[in-house]
């Protein structure tokens, strides 16, 4: 049997990552250089900094990927590679690695959206099956997307404004947390408890939407207002406060969510998926109020950017045809 194989880029913000995947479900390789100590020191990613970054690491990125998978150039059936969303230089990079390595070796380019290839790290722990909701929370997006097949993404709800992940970093920041802070307030969090009850934005509301600037505010105020008053607050209960609220509103969403298009499973996926607090309510609420859903999260090390899921995301593109020609160019505010 022919080995269906697959070499996806991914560099669209502060990670370079190649991976080598087989039949869109089996990792032979998959690099991951971060860029991430160098851009804590301004406390978020440089746009300018990142696309050196992937311009130094790419070409090693790519033949470290194919040492590792142990795969000759000519095995490989097709280059994936993700075209938005992110940051154009980012993207920029990527795709011009991509495109030339397949002009190269005569192989097809295979266009990914970033947020699909979150979507799809989930095949790694198991088959998709439809009806299906998906939870996309990251540095860059909040969204709850229906799937009613491969390749069909339905926005059911976003973020009005702050993303989840990005609320994670601000107020992280004033805690005086490295970029970004969404591990550590995690981690605090756990040694804590909800003793300062932040709002639960649109929590009641009937829509799929989010918010999370007024919670971001209502911490940094709460953060400052102490600071002038020389009182001393416990971070570690700030840190539990802020989570809950999150977590509170994400779960309730995503239930209702799940219940109203009465969906066979659930995926959660993104940077923010990571977080241990948010994957232990969602997995207590599923198993108590959706007996039927498939509730399935990608291990820790998928959650965040990574190649592998590209392949995988590519993998169905180019099963349904879709391939791209020498002008495909990045999209950086694509949408699913
Ligand atoms: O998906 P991702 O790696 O990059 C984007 O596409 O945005 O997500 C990065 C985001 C950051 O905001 C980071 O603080 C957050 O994911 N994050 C977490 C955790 N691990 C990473 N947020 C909360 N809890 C975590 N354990
Ligand atoms: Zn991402």
């Amino acid at each position: 049997k022919e080995r269906r194989l697959i070499l996806a880029i991914e560099s669209s913000c502060d990670e370079t990552s190649v991976a080598v995947i087989e039949d869109g479900n089996k990792i032979l390789s998959n690099i991951i250089a971060s860029q991430i100590n160098s851009h804590k020191r301004f406390g978020g990613v440089v746009p300018e900094v990142a696309s050196r970054h992937h311009v130094e690491q790419i070409i090693g990125c790519m033949e470290e990927a194919l040492e590792e998978a142990d795969i000759k150039v000519d095995e490989l059936g097709g280059v994936a590679v993700t075209y938005g969303p992110g940051l154009v230089g980012a993207l920029l990079i990527g795709l011009t690695a991509a495109k030339s390595f397949a002009w190269a070796n005569g192989l097809p380019l295979i266009p990914v959206n970033h947020m699909s290839g979150h979507i799809y790290a989930s095949r790694f722990v198991s088959e998709m099956s439809f009806p299906m909701m998906a939870l996309l929370v990251s540095g860059g997006h909040t969204e709850l997307v229906y799937m009613k097949e491969h390749g069909s993404y339905e926005i059911i709800g976003e973020t009005r404004d702050d993303a989840c992940g990005e609320a994670y970093d601000k107020v992280g920041r004033v805690l005086g947390l490295s970029y970004p802070s969404g591990k550590e307030i995690d981690e605090m969090a756990h040694l804590g408890e909800d003793t300062y009850h932040f709002p639960r934005a649109m929590m009641k509301e009937d829509n799929f939407d989010f918010s999370f600037s007024g919670l971001k505010s209502a911490f940094i105020n709460l953060v400052h207002n102490a600071e002038q008053r020389n009182e001393t607050l416990d971070n570690n209960n700030l840190a539990a406060s802020f989570q809950s609220s999150v977590i509170d509103v994400l779960v309730s969403k995503t239930i209702r969510a799940c219940q109203e298009y009465d969906v066979k499973q659930l995926v959660m996926a993104g940077g923010v998926a990571a977080n241990k607090g948010l994957r232990e309510r969602l997995t207590q609420a599923v198993e108590s109020e959706l007996v039927d859903v498939d509730f399935v999260v990608p291990p820790f090390k998928l959650c965040g950017d990574n190649a592998a899921m590209i392949g995988a995301a590519g993998f169905i593109e180019a099963k349904k045809g879709h391939f791209a020609d020498w002008s495909l160019n990045a999209k950086p505010s694509i949408t699913l």
